[in-house]
């Protein structure tokens, strides 16, 4: 287990950004009727930190309040507000290599499914957390799962939403107890979606293959990839992907914020090279957030 996952989440030291003060991590709470933990409606974001810097903090704060905004309310701060809040947090709370998450929800005013009126609350924390999977494992391992990203007509699939996270949870539960690391999820008319907190690329021949994020989110490391491949002159096609055409990968690996590069081993058994083009990749994302002479993207 990563060190610092070791103490729960509601016992650590340190400040929490909570509505425009910074409070005791501890008393960082909400009230238990609160709209948001009722109906589904907080939105989230999650920026990485690399040497004390955060990566496209500012894209992240316009994808919340995006995201708030598709849920139907108005962030209480503007983006260069939550921006200085997400810098000062890092200094606080001494951050190197890490995750801040920022995340707003509708208060308790009214205990009902409608939220208009409602007031709006934010908070950020931030929190040293190099890795999401053991670095020393080359590749992971997934699991098609039961459980499909929804049509569009059906749920606000743009937004970074708590609401969608259900299925996610569930998912990834599932492969986990069945042996592997991660879940992939397929859209509702079955072709290949998206893990369950990542996007999805096939190398294929050589040149990038994508789904086209219409019913999940279109992520920010995602579209980061498709920049440093056009700088590396790899071709990427983003397209309808049949699960059948994973026969034709000769690699594949996830793309996310938290996730960075995260070459896959194995798909429901089916097993895939680490290759040079994951590799290259990876390396090039590495410079860029890394802020390294060469990146781009
Ligand atoms: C469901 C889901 N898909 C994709 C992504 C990748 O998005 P990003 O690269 O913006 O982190 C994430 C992570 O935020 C996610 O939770």
């Amino acid at each position: 287990m990563n060190p610092a996952e070791a103490r729960p989440f509601h016992d650590r030291d340190g400040v929490i950004w909570l509505d425009g003060v910074f409070v005791p991590w501890r008393d960082a709470g909400l009230h238990v009727l609160s709209h948001g933990l009722h109906y589904g409606g907080a939105v989230f974001e999650g920026v990485r930190v690399y040497g004390g810097r955060p990566f496209k903090a500012g894209e992240h704060l316009r994808r919340l309040a995006a995201s708030a905004a598709e849920l139907g309310y108005e962030l209480a701060w503007t983006t260069s507000e939550l921006e200085r809040a997400v810098t000062e947090l890092i200094e606080r709370q001494g951050i190197t290599d890490g995750y801040v998450r920022p995340v707003a929800w509708r208060g308790s005013e009214r205990i009902a499914v409608g939220g208009a009126g409602l007031s709006a609350h934010t908070a950020v924390a931030a929190w040293e957390w190099p890795h999401v999977f053991d670095p020393a494992k080359t590749g992971i391992s997934l699991a098609t799962s039961r459980w499909r990203r929804p049509h569009p007509d059906t749920a606000p699939v743009r937004a970074k939403a708590s609401a969608l996270y259900c299925t996610g949870t569930l998912a990834r539960d599932e492969a986990e107890a069945a042996g592997c690391d991660d879940a992939l999820l397929l859209d509702w008319r079955g072709d290949l979606a998206e893990a369950t907190g990542a996007n999805l690329f096939l190398v294929i021949g050589g040149e990038l293959h994508t789904p086209v994020p219409e019913c999940f989110l279109d992520g920010i490391t995602r579209r980061t990839v498709i920049g440093i491949a056009a700088g590396l002159g790899i071709p990427v096609r983003e397209r309808r992907i049949a699960p059948s055409e994973l026969a034709d990968a000769e690699e594949v690996f996830l793309t996310g914020t938290a996730y960075e590069i995260q070459p896959v081993a194995a798909i429901d058994g089916r097993v895939f090279g680490v290759g040079e083009v994951s590799a290259s990749i990876a390396k090039s994302y590495a410079d860029l957030v890394r802020g390294r002479a060469g990146a781009a993207g």
